[in-house]
Formats: C-alpha cells, structure tokens, sequence
C-alpha cells in the first residue's frame, strides 16, 4: 500500500524520497495565498501528468508570517522549523518582515536557523517577455549567493549610542583609527568556514551539471580581508576538494593553450563591479557565479530584471541537512489578495524542488507548460503592463492556462 512518508537524508547526504513524500508549506503574506494556491496546482498537475497514481505529494501547512502570528501568537513559531527540520524540504511564499517587532527578518532567521547557508538562484530567460536587455536568450547562469554572514549578518549599531561610543573609543585608543564621533557602525565577518561550504557547493553543481565555469565574485581589491579573502579561499577550496576536475584561467592558458578540455571547470574571479557590467555585456561567459552575501543579494535582483523581473525569478536556500524552496519576491502589497500576481517565480522555485527531490520529470513539465504559456501571450499584469496591447490574466487563470498545457510535448 501506498503510504505518506517523510523525505529522509541519509549519511552520505543524498536524499531518500518515498513516493508520496509529506512535504512542509508556508503559504506566506501579502500575495503569498494567492500564488501559492496557483503554484500548488500546477505542481500537483505536473505530478500526476509524469507519475500517474504512483507519487504524489502530501502537502503539510506550517505557519509563519502573519498567518503565524494570527494562529500561534508568534511570527515564526519553533514548531514550524522542527516541522521543516523533521521532512528535510519545505516551500514557502514571501513573508512580511514585521517592522520593530523584535524580530529582524523572518525570511533570514529561518535561513541562519536551519543553516541554509547557499541561496540559490537560477537566471534563465524564459523567452517571450519583455526585458530592458537587447539579448536576453544568453542569460543562462546560477548565482550561489552565501546567506548567513557579511554585513547581512545584522550586526550594526546606531550613531550615538552607547555600544557605538564604546566602540569609536576601542577604535581609537587601542587601533589608532578615528572615525567621525557621529557615525553608526556596522560590522563585516566573512569566514573561511562559510566561504569555503558555499564555493564548495558552487562547484558541485557545476561539475554535476556539467557547466563550463564558476566565477567567484568579489571586491577584494578593496576589502582585502573579507572578500579578497572569499576570493582566496574559493581558489584554494577548488584545489583542494576539486583538483582534478577544475582549472584556474592561468592553467587553462600556460596549459592547454586557452582550449578548454572536457570535464574541466574553469574557476576565474571577477571584482564585483566589473562584474556587473560584464555580465550583461557577454552574459554567456558566465555559468556559475559564486559571491559573498550583500554582492549576490544586488546581482540576483538586478539579473532577475535581465530575464524577466522578480515575478519570473526562482529561488532555494540549501544547507547540508535542510532545503526550503522560496519565491525570491516580497508579499507586494499592494496586489495582495486581489488575484493579481505573478505566480511564476514560486511555481519555478516548486520546479526546483521537484529536481532537487529527483522528480525531473514532473519539473520538465513545468517548465515546458509555463514556456509555452508565456509564448502563448498569456501574461499576468506585471508583464502585460509592458507590452502594448496586451491584456492581463488573473492569478488563477494564469495557472490554469500552465495547467492546461502540461504534459502535452
Ligand atoms: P516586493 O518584492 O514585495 O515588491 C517589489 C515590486 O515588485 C512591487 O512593485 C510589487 O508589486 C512587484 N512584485 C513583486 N512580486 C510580484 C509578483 N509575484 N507579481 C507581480 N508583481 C510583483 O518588495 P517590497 O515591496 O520591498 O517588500 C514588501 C514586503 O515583502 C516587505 O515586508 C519585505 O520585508 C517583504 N519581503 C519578503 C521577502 C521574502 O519573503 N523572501 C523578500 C523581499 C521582501
């Protein structure tokens, strides 16, 4: 008999899923409800089309957010991460960031809680839709953006408190460095630690999927001792952990005479702001882009833009042990609950998920049906407001029109 069941990991980290996998969601604020009922659809369909009555998924509601907070009293309640903890995976919508309620984000408390330490973001142009780029057919890359340190970590203190007088204090009796008496202070840790995993996983994915290089991305030439640093020991994590199935560019030069040889990933570092001209200038140079914190956060927005916009960008945060599949947008208020969104970027990120679980098949047909949805015109009101004379669908009829086309290639 056919039995729910949680996905396990087992030692060596690869997954076990059962066939009817219970699989943990967090339908999210805003416009969350809406695309999360449109996604939900759409990866049921897909489910069935490639599988039949053989798999499908259990799906699992866990709160956060403001639905949290109305059914637990608690923005993001322990119970929903030990949920997530116990079924490995879980997907969510945006979640609102609830301003001076004591919590800093929910989305980053949940990503350094469970140590989802690489957000990963996929920039791929779909075809058919309005972009500010003259070629956005060669956008086909993956950024792996770290996601529990740097800056974003949130250590900072506000000008003229007294953490902050303590600290311009320490700064100048004890390191001679004098920095102006009203400033606030941020701070900056960068380790080779989360560096190295994260490159680590950049790599992975590359070999595996046979891409031709990973660029770490940088601003060492400034910031010496943190991202100068993550430059270095992204090299070094290559040569040690990848030697034999990687190069640098100098290598591939003095060696084999600038011709790439199969199976062999060419590791180069770009500065960060050369990097985010040159990477609209010959997209299809880059493959895999591995970066500190704040740098992936700005490149990922800005290249969703490239391909589409936000409501078109995926999105997961992956760890060792946990993985929770994410639109990469917030709860955009001012669409919320009026049928309005865009669901693709969620739908996308459940195309993920089903590849990260090995379910390729049901994924293929997702992205094939939303392709085509796309080609078809059909296009929700953040796209169709860009293209004169289009016509907005809904939401739902979005999913429906996705729906419709499943299976059928
Ligand atoms: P936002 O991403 O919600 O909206 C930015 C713009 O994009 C707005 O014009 C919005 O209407 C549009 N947009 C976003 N997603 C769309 C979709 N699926 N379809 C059509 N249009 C879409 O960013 P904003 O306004 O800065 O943040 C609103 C709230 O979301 C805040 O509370 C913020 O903290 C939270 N947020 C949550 C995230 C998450 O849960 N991962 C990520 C970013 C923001």
């Amino acid at each position: 008999m056919n039995q729910k069941a949680e996905i396990t990991r087992k030692i060596n980290g690869t997954l076990e899923v059962p066939d009817f996998p219970i699989i943990p969601f967090i339908e999210g604020d805003g416009i969350g409800p809406d695309i999360w009922r449109a996604t939900r659809m759409v990866i049921d369909k897909a489910v069935e089309a490639a599988y039949g009555s053989q798999k499908k998924i259990c799906w699992l509601e866990v709160y956060a957010g403001e639905k949290g907070y109305r059914e637990t009293g608690q923005w993001l309640p322990e119970t929903t991460l030990e949920t997530i903890q116990k079924h490995v995976i879980a997907i969510k919508g945006p979640l609102t960031t609830p301003v001076g309620k004591g919590i800093r984000s929910l989305n980053v408390s949940i990503r350094r809680k469970l140590q989802l330490y690489a957000c990963m973001r996929p920039i791929k142009y779909l075809g058919s839709v309005p972009s500010p780029i003259r070629y956005p057919e060669k956008f086909d890359m993956v950024i792996f953006r770290e996601n529990t340190e740097d800056v974003y970590a949130g250590i900072e203190w506000q000008a003229g408190s007294s953490q902050t007088k303590n600290i311009l204090s320490f700064l100048s009796k004890e390191m001679g460095i004098s920095l102006p008496q009203d400033a606030g202070i941020g701070l900056k840790s960068i380790s080779e630690k989360n560096s190295k995993r994260l490159v680590t996983k950049a790599i992975a994915y590359a070999i595996k999927n046979k891409l031709p290089s990973v660029t770490l991305m940088h601003k060492g030439n400034i910031m010496k001792f943190t991202e100068g640093a993550f430059r270095n020991w992204g090299y070094e994590v290559a040569e040690e952990i990848f030697g034999d199935q990687t190069l640098t560019e100098k290598q591939l030069l003095d060696i084999y005479n600038g011709k790439q040889p199969p199976g062999k990933v060419v590791i180069k570092d770009r500065l960060a702001d050369m990097l985010f001209q040159q990477v609209l200038i010959e997209p299809e140079k880059y493959h895999v882009i591995a970066t500190p914190n704040l740098n992936g956060d700005y490149l990922s927005d800005a290249l969703a833009a490239a391909v589409g916009g936000l409501g078109l960008a995926p999105g997961a945060n992956i760890g060792d042990d946990y993985a929770v599949f994410e639109a990469t947008h917030g709860t955009a208020p001012t669409l919320a609950g009026k049928d309005k969104a865009n669901p693709s970027s969620l739908i996308l990120s459940g195309a993920m998920m089903l590849d990260y679980i090995g379910w390729t098949k049901a994924s293929k047909f997702i992205k094939q049906a939303l392709e085509a949805t796309l080609k078809a015109g059909v296009f929700t009101l953040d796209l169709a407001s860009q293209v004169k004379g289009a016509k907005a669908v809904k939401c739902s009829q979005f999913a429906q029109a996705i729906i419709k086309r499943i299976g059928s290639f």
